[in-house]
């Protein structure tokens, strides 16, 4: 596990927790690949997949981490006027937190502050979590795709405008 605790000039402390969310770097790789073992338990990425995304210049991630180890990250694929959330995902025993939401914020004011105009992304339809969380930063869905998933489960697929006012909400930091 990362023990790092040093905050990087990218890092953004969530208020008075302690909580740093900044970019993923190669180093919080392990960690990274543990949660997502932990919690996308069908088909989750290996470490060469994350270590593929961080090579793309199109790609922003992020990680959260508290008292130096990682408890979350999430991703976005940049191309304006396009965006796309990756992934994101928070360690079972830090859900719950508002962590997701900060470190989703992130990515969409990245994406906007990129020019782009809107966020896509696509999430299990029995993903009620995950739904809500996205439903509360603006998501709207705007279609489903049926068995898109290797075991034959739903998509749906949800937008979010970047470019009116204030599109992009901000947790409190
Ligand atoms: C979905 C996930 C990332 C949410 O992370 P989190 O840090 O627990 O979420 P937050 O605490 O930031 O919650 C933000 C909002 O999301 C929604 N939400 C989060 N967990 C929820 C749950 N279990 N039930 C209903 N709504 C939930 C709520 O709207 C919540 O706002 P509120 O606390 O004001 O009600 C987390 O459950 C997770 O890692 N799940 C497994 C991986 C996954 O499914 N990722 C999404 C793939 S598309």
């Amino acid at each position: 596990m990362s023990t790092d605790a040093g905050a990087s000039a990218d890092s953004a402390m969530i208020g008075e927790t302690g909580r740093l969310v900044e970019p993923m770097r190669w180093w919080h790789l392990d960690d990274v690949a543990r949660i997502e073992s932990e919690v996308f338990l069908g088909d989750p990425w290996s470490v060469e997949q994350f270590w593929q995304e961080l090579a793309q210049p199109t790609r922003r991630y992020v990680v959260c981490r508290d008292a130096g180890a990682v408890v979350g990250y999430g991703g976005a694929y940049l191309m304006p006027p396009d965006s796309d959330i990756q992934t994101i995902a928070v360690t079972p025993s830090h859900q719950g937190r508002g962590i997701a939401r900060v470190m989703l914020d992130r990515l969409l004011g990245d994406a906007r502050a990129a020019g782009c105009t809107h966020t896509i992304l696509e999430v299990r339809s029995d993903n009620a979590a995950a739904i809500a969380l996205y439903e509360s930063r603006g998501f709207a869905r705007i279609s489903e795709r049926r068995a898109y998933y290797p075991d034959g489960g739903d998509a749906v697929i949800m937008r979010c405008r970047l470019d009116g006012p204030d599109r992009v909400a901000q947790a409190p930091a």
